[in-house]
């Protein structure tokens, strides 16, 4: 990826609204996706950043910046955009579950306390990196996020790249999501690079493992094509 290249990035949480007033959302600052997009466009890259409700906001004045607020935002936004890129980097921690009954009439009050119990029924929502990953052309390349416990983590991190079918997946220890600081590993399918794995040079700040990320990705890229 020396040459110049078009870059989708998402980042943030997803909030799926309840009422008028109440969401489900996650903590997700959005400073890593941020992070990747200052620093592709710092490197000269075409940059369109989704980007969920966080006040963090890219500081290079060539990323386009689109804005998403729920999962249903970003699927769309995502059909737009993915058959333009030649990398999607799926940085944004996208809701698993949303409500199951959302009543356009809720979402313009204030659900009242009342006594007893509430249930709030969930649907999942789609998995839009696979749903990426089921339409590609040839020559994207698709990376992912798989945050789980430090116990399991390449396992279950190599199992989600298969079951997504993307490139490249970066195994984040759960405590990534609301630290400033990344000690991840890069791993690929298998036969092709990143294979077995390759880590950061330790524990990097954030926008420093952006800058890591992104050489990752381009060697990786340069590997399949060579
Ligand atoms: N992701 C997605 N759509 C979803 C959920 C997650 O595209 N509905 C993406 C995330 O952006 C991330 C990757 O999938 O790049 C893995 O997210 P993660 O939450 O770790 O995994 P899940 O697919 O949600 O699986 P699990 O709940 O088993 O951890």
């Amino acid at each position: 990826m020396t040459a110049p290249a078009r870059l989708l990035i998402t980042a943030g949480p997803t909030h799926e609204p309840i009422d008028a007033v109440r969401y489900l959302g996650n903590r997700s600052s959005g400073r890593l996706g941020v992070a990747l997009a200052d620093a592709a466009a710092e490197r000269g890259h075409t940059v369109t950043l989704l980007l969920g409700p966080t006040p963090r906001l890219p500081s290079h004045p060539s990323v386009r910046t689109l804005r998403f607020q729920t999962a249903a935002d970003l699927e769309h936004l995502l059909q737009e955009s993915f058959p333009e890129c030649d990398i999607l980097i799926m940085a944004a921690a996208v809701a698993d579950y949303r409500p199951a009954h959302p009543d356009p009439a809720a979402l313009q009050r204030k659900v009242r306390r009342k006594d007893g119990p509430l249930r709030l029924e969930l649907a999942p929502t789609p998995d839009l990196l696979a749903g990426c990953a089921a339409r590609r052309r040839a020559g994207q390349c698709l990376v992912g996020f798989a945050l789980e416990p430090r116990a399991g983590l390449f396992e279950a991190a190599r199992a989600k790249l298969e079951r997504k079918g993307i490139d490249l997946i970066v195994a984040n220890p759960l405590e990534t999501m609301d630290s400033d600081h990344v000690e991840a590993t890069m791993l690929g399918r298998p036969g092709t690079a990143f294979e077995h794995g390759r880590p950061t040079p330790g524990v990097l700040q954030k926008e420093a493992f952006a800058g890591w990320l992104l050489d990752a990705v381009a060697e990786a890229m340069e590997r399949r094509s060579a």
